[in-house]
């Protein structure tokens, strides 16, 4: 927050030099014999600058609404699609000068001063903060906890999060850059893409691809330990998949030296959803309790129905089947008991008493599924403080 309060303010100062001031536009020229030229290029990029300010804290406006609106509710910010035509010279100048300034502040050489990865911080947020996914929360902290613990590593860390909308994928994914990064979502060292948002029309995907990959080859220049989140990963172009493949890919050690960075990549998708509340719901008819469900039971039907998925390349690109994906986490669908947590966590989070009662009244307000059972969530947690708005007084 520090930091890009200080971009804001350097953004405002006059990048003229002292001599020339009010001089500026008066030539149209820019060659003046007798006297230094009023920086023409230093005014543009100043302008430039100027924008790309304005550009940018639209950009991650829109950016923090799309991942987490509860963050925006109060905002009523009309968020209109923006595809990356526009903003894109505005956001590289930005990068620019995020660079440049890094250079000159100690802290931020090589972006280390902005990792904080506090595990125990990590380990207690799932625990308390995430609700019914004991499966979720044991595998993301042990393959985070793995990697961040082993002194060389040859490969990036990729993570595949699955499940129905609503059942923590996001949630997980902001907790853990939450606790990796001081600033988290905001940090330079991590990028989160949503196709529909970044990549929304499939004509454009070859600048598409040149971005994402300046974007990634960027970050990882700068950070030591970089997480690069894919939201919706299904929704993925192929050629976009075919992007990251070496970048999952194993490396030589000897490419990178002692020093090799290490990267994060989380894909968040809907894929292998029904598989998993599926079986889920077969083993809970059939006597057994919801935490003695083990990844066992879930593997192979998630990764059938992830591989055969037809509207989806997901599944079928090289990152699965050359193994470039370490771990598929299962995200179980919640049950009623969950949802309450939740609506519970909704008002302390907003430091609001509530009833046991209100509690209930909330959680039944959710659609529950299958028609039958009436076991699962749909939305899972899903748009619950806007619900809490109802009921205060
Ligand atoms: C790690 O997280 C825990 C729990 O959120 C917090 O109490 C602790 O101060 C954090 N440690 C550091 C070094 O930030």
């Amino acid at each position: 927050m520090l930091f890009r309060g200080t971009l804001w303010l350097l953004l405002l100062l006059p990048l003229r030099p002292p001599g020339v001031q009010g001089r500026h536009g008066t030539t149209s020229s820019g060659q003046e014999a007798d006297e230094p030229t009023p920086w023409p290029s230093v005014q543009r990029l100043q302008e430039q600058l100027r924008t790309a300010g304005a550009l940018s804290k639209r950009y991650w406006t829109l950016f923090s609404c799309t991942l987490w609106p509860e963050h925006c509710e109060d905002q009523e910010t009309p968020v209109p699609p923006l595809g990356w035509s526009l903003p894109l010279w505005g956001r590289r100048s930005l990068d620019k000068l995020t660079a440049w300034i890094c250079r000159f502040q100690d802290c931020c050489s090589g972006g280390d001063c902005r990792i904080s990865n506090n595990l125990t911080g990590l380990e207690s947020d799932l625990r308390l903060r995430l609700h019914g996914q004991h499966l979720a929360s044991e595998l993301v902290l042990r393959a985070v906890k793995g990697y961040l613990e082993t002194p060389q590593v040859s490969q990036a860390l990729a993570l595949s999060f699955h499940g129905w909308s609503g059942t923590g994928k996001n949630f997980v994914a902001r907790m853990l850059v939450e606790n990796l990064y001081r600033d988290g979502v905001r940090s330079d060292c991590v990028k989160m893409f949503i196709p529909t948002f970044h990549f929304p029309h499939p004509k454009y995907v070859d600048m598409y691809k040149e971005e994402l990959q300046r974007q990634m080859q960027e970050t990882q220049w700068r950070c030591h330990q970089s997480t690069f989140i894919f939201d919706e990963a299904e929704k993925l172009h192929p050629g976009l998949l075919e992007l990251l493949e070496p970048y999952l890919e194993r490396r030589s050690p000897e490419a990178h030296g002692a020093e090799a960075p290490r990267a994060i990549f989380l894909f968040l998708s809907n894929l292998g959803g029904s598989a998993i509340n599926e079986v889920v719901l077969g083993l809970l008819k059939g006597g057994l309790s919801r935490e003695e469900i083990t990844t066992q039971h879930l593997e192979m039907p998630l990764q059938a129905e992830i591989i055969k998925s037809v509207d989806s390349s997901f599944g079928s690109s090289r990152l699965l089947k050359e193994h470039l994906v370490d771990f598929f986490i299962p995200f179980l669908p919640l049950e009623y008991r969950h949802v309450r947590l939740c609506v519970r966590d909704a008002f302390l989070g907003q430091d609001l008493p509530y009833t046991e009662e209100a509690l209930d009244e909330i959680a039944k307000m959710m659609t529950y599924v299958p028609e039958e059972e009436r076991l699962f969530s749909s939305q899972g947690c899903k748009s619950i403080s806007q619900r809490i708005n109802l009921f205060l007084p």
